[in-house]
């Protein structure tokens, strides 16, 4: 018996799909964190758009296989930190799927130096794709949302974004000042923009990865010494996966998490409990 609902609850989760109807952009998905979400979101029941910027074998292979979970999807190229870019893809989406019910905005990349060896270009191309991607794309979105105002049976809410943030919106980190930077501006982008966009019933959020297995930080998992380190500063003593992201964000999005609004959810394994004080202080 016990069995028995076990097993049925475990069927009926897999039918449970938080996201059907929705319509989903998340940008950066061809590859890492993006994918994971992409993914995820296919499986909630949401169409998704897959944004890429360079990479369009790796794209159309994500949008394969969220259509294979049997929703539709959508590839579009975008450089996130160029405004024309980013309206020409709205108004794409705009044409495919007459509105949009999510934003993820995840697109980011590193250019890590010690500061006194930072380019200007290296610091400019960090806070362009992960600084002003994440205002063009939300500007953009929000610009839709209040536009379509609530689809009652769609969602509770006139449309959700989450931005994809980082432990380094809290942790320091030498050696990366432009990341740095430019998550700690998410953390009040989002909280700013949470702030002002509520009497719209737009739901704002983020979530800060810890480490993820994904290419951004390979070097810090490739080798066994390397993961060994890592490991070091993860108490779960596991790295991430994008799965770990994906799921999060699925519920987040959701009108599971309909009260939850202007708040940065960690998933991070622990990352950001200071492990160095477990044996010390
Ligand atoms: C960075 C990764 C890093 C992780 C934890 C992420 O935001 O992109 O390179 O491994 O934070 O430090």
């Amino acid at each position: 018996m016990q069995h028995d609902n076990t097993r049925k609850s475990r069927e009926a989760s897999m039918d449970y799909q938080p996201l059907r109807g929705q319509r989903a952009l998340v940008t950066g998905a061809s590859s890492g964190i993006g994918e994971g979400i992409a993914r995820a979101f296919g499986a909630a029941g949401a169409a998704v758009v897959v944004n890429y910027g360079g990479n369009a074998d790796a794209a159309y292979r994500v949008v394969d296989e969220v259509k294979a979970t049997g929703s539709e999807a959508l590839a579009i190229r975008a450089d996130v930190s160029k405004e024309a870019d980013v309206e020409a893809m709205f108004a794409e989406v705009q044409r495919a799927w007459a509105g949009i019910d999510i934003l993820v905005s995840n697109a980011g990349l590193q250019r890590d130096a010690a500061v006194t060896e930072m380019t200007l270009e290296q610091w400019n191309t960090v806070i362009g794709v992960n600084l002003t991607g994440a205002f063009l794309c939300c500007r953009a979105a929000a610009r839709a949302m209040i536009a379509q105002g609530v689809r009652a049976q769609i969602s509770r809410a006139a449309g959700k974004i989450v931005c994809i943030s980082s432990v380094h919106e809290i942790i320091p980190w030498a050696g990366h000042v432009n990341y740095a930077a430019s998550k700690g501006g998410v953390k009040l982008f989002m909280q700013s923009l949470a702030q002002e966009l509520a009497p719209h019933r737009i739901r704002v959020n983020s979530i800060a990865p810890g480490a993820i297995m994904t290419p951004i930080n390979r070097p810090a998992w490739e080798t066994p010494d390397a993961l060994a380190s890592l490991l070091k500063l993860i108490p779960y003593g596991r790295i991430g996966t994008p799965d770990d992201i994906g799921r999060a964000a699925v519920w987040l999005a959701s009108d599971d998490a309909d009260y939850v609004h202007g708040q940065t959810i960690v998933v991070d394994g622990g990352m950001t409990l200071y492990p160095e004080f477990a044996q010390g202080g």
